[in-house]
């Protein structure tokens, strides 16, 4: 347990996307950080990785290698949170966690940095980051829900290959060079399908004869838990699409308001909203990129206008970066709003957080 910054951070998952955005981001923002450990399989152990013009060795998860760690930044998969997330809270961290596995846990907050800090008040040891097609949406639609209420969304993704992680970004790459140098185009193994040239209808998996994605199911019940909300009071429809995009993530979002709302009233509510970046100037060709987005920790939000199906309907585009504000940006805000409330430490009497049934 901790007195006080600067901590010992651990970022499990160092070798990923996710994990290599997280150190990056640790080291831009200047997290008051002691020392950071780099976690990755045996695999990787021993791998030294660049933070803040240093570098790190990479170590393997055990008993000893976790012993007098603050704060943890977890990117490692659900199996490896579910066993070593009670592990490292029951050994004194704090852990913010980028897997779905906690996500849904009431005991466990799921917070996105603009939209409910106070949640993480009442955190156990473990705080969830939210999926990252919700966490851009959210960052857009929330000022809306709190001005004039959210009634309704349809929402379809087009989402990179970078949120599939490191092997998926190098499928992607391998396929599309060998389709222009008209060589052999290798398999498809990430994927269910050649994703060079193509656009998949399928994010993760359709579970137990679901006909919705494992995808579509998380940024449905994600959103209502971030938002407070119920089935009945907020409705959601997500169709999830993977593209051949490396990085950046674009939603096609579709919004019912409770009370009446203009696009120039939008756009000005959105204008002052934190996290938010309004490009809007269609005419001019000016409007949210998966390119521009890259690398910002802003969300984009253009294309906003009024649908002429329905007179409290908008429609709008919206674009982040999966790895930054839909991962490890969101996660290091969180270690920052913990710190500043004083809350990186386990409260007492804490013992694991059982798993989800
Ligand atoms: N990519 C995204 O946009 C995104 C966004 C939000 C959340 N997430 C979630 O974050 C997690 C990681 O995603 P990613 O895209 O970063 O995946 P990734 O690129 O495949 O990286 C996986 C990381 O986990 C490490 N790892 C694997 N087995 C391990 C073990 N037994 N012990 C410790 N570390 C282990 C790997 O280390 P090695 O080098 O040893 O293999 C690597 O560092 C997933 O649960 C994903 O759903 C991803």
């Amino acid at each position: 347990m901790s007195d006080g910054a600067p901590y010992r951070v651990g970022v499990v998952g160092a070798t990923g996307a996710v994990g290599t955005t997280i150190l990056e981001v640790l080291a831009e923002r200047g997290f008051p950080a002691a020392e950071v450990v780099p976690f990755t399989s045996e695999r990787s152990a021993g791998t030294r990785l660049p933070y803040a013009e240093r570098e790190l060795e990479c170590r393997s998860l055990s008993p000893e290698a976790i012993a007098g760690l603050d704060l943890v930044l977890s990117s490692a998969g659900g199996s490896i949170s579910a066993e070593w997330a009670p592990r490292l809270v029951e050994a004194g961290a704090v852990v913010v966690d980028n897997t779905s596995y906690w996500r849904m846990h009431e005991d466990v907050p799921l917070v996105v940095a603009e939209v409910n800090p106070d949640a993480l008040d009442s955190h156990g040891g473990i705080v969830a980051n939210p999926n990252c097609s919700a966490m851009q949406m959210l960052v857009a639609l929330a000022p809306l829900h709190k001005a004039v209420g959210l009634e309704r969304i349809v929402v379809s993704t087009y989402q990179p290959v970078s949120g599939t992680g490191r092997r998926a970004m190098a499928e992607l790459e391998a396929q599309t060079h060998a389709i222009l140098h008209d060589s052999d185009v290798p398999p498809a193994e990430v994927y269910p399908h050649r994703i060079a040239f193509n656009v998949l209808p399928q994010v993760e998996t359709f579970k137990g004869g679901d006909d919705y994605t494992t995808e579509e199911r998380k940024m449905m019940a994600e959103t209502r838990k971030i938002l407070g909300a119920t089935e009945d009071e907020l409705k959601i429809s997500a169709t999830c699409i993977r593209v051949p995009v490396l990085k950046g993530e674009s939603e096609s979002v579709n919004v019912q308001t409770r009370e009446p709302l203009s696009p120039d009233e939008c756009r000005r509510l959105l204008a002052g909203a934190p996290g938010v970046l309004v490009v809007d100037a269609p005419a001019d060709g000016v409007y949210p990129l998966a390119t521009e987005a890259a690398g910002r920790d802003q969300v984009l939000v253009g294309r906003i206008r009024r649908d002429p199906s329905h007179e409290r309907c908008l429609n709008m585009w919206i674009v982040g970066d999966n790895l930054r504000k839909g991962a490890a940006t969101n996660a290091v805000q969180l270690a920052e709003l913990l710190h500043a409330r004083g809350l990186v430490r386990v409260p007492e009497g804490v013992a694991a957080t059982p798993a989800p049934s």
